[in-house]
C-alpha cells in the first residue's frame, strides 16, 4: 500500500505516493531524480546522504520518506543559484576541498549547517561538525581549509549585502518630504 506525501524540496512542492518503508535518500534519488545526494553506507556512518530537513542537517538514509511529509528539504542541487556556485561551494572550489567528489554533497550540506550556527568556526569546531562525514581521498586538511574559506566568503557576502542595503537607505528620499 502506498501513502501520499507532500514535501517542499529546494523550494518546490512535490507530491508523491510512496511505500511506507522507502528511505528518504531513495525518495530523493529514485523518485525525484535528485541524484546529487549520494548513498555510501546506508547505515548513518558516512554522511554522503546529508541533506537539510527544516534547515538542519540530517542523514537521509536514516529517515523514511513518509517522515518528511509536510516538511522542507534542501539538497545540494538547491545551493547554486542560476548556475552560480554559492559561497560554500566556492569555498571548496577555491581550496580544492575535494578529489573524487563522492563525499562533497554531504560535506557541503554539513558545512552549511555548521556555518549557519557558527559563522567563524575554529578548526576544532569544523572537524567536530564534519565528524559524521567520511572522505577517503583528501585527508580532511583541504576540507577544513575549504570550510574556513567558505566562512570568509559568507561573511564577505553578508557584509556586502549590509553595505548595499544601507547605501540604498541613505539614497532613499525621506518619507513625507515634498
Ligand atoms: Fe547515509 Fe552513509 S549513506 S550516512
Ligand atoms: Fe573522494 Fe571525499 S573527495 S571521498
Amino acid at each position: 500500500m502506498k501513502v501520499p506525501i507532500t514535501v517542499t524540496v529546494n523550494e518546490v512542492q512535490r507530491s508523491s505516493e510512496v511505500e511506507p518503508r522507502l528511505l528518504l535518500v531513495h525518495y530523493l534519488r529514485d523518485v525525484l531524480e535528485l541524484t546529487g545526494t549520494h548513498i555510501g553506507c546506508e547505515t548513518g556512518l558516512c554522511g554522503a546522504c546529508t541533506v537539510h530537513l527544516d534547515g538542519e542537517a540530517v542523514k537521509s538514509c536514516l529517515m523514511l520518506a513518509v517522515q518528511a511529509n509536510g516538511r522542507s528539504i534542501a539538497t545540494v542541487e538547491g545551493l547554486a543559484v542560476e548556475g552560480e556556485l554559492d559561497a560554500v561551494q566556492r569555498g571548496f572550489w577555491e581550496e580544492h576541498g575535494l578529489q573524487c567528489g563522492f563525499c562533497t554533497p554531504g560535506m557541503l550540506m554539513s558545512a552549511h549547517d555548521l556555518l549557519r550556527r557558527s559563522p567563524d568556526p575554529t578548526e576544532e569546531e569544523i572537524r567536530r561538525a564534519l565528524g559524521g562525514n567520511l572522505c577517503r581521498c583528501t585527508g580532511y586538511q583541504m576540507i577544513v581549509a575549504a570550510v574556513q574559506n567558505a566562512a570568509r566568503n559568507l561573511r564577505t557576502e553578508k557584509h556586502a549585502t549590509r553595505r548595499s542595503r544601507s547605501g540604498r537607505q541613505a539614497k532613499a528620499p525621506a518619507r513625507g518630504r515634498k
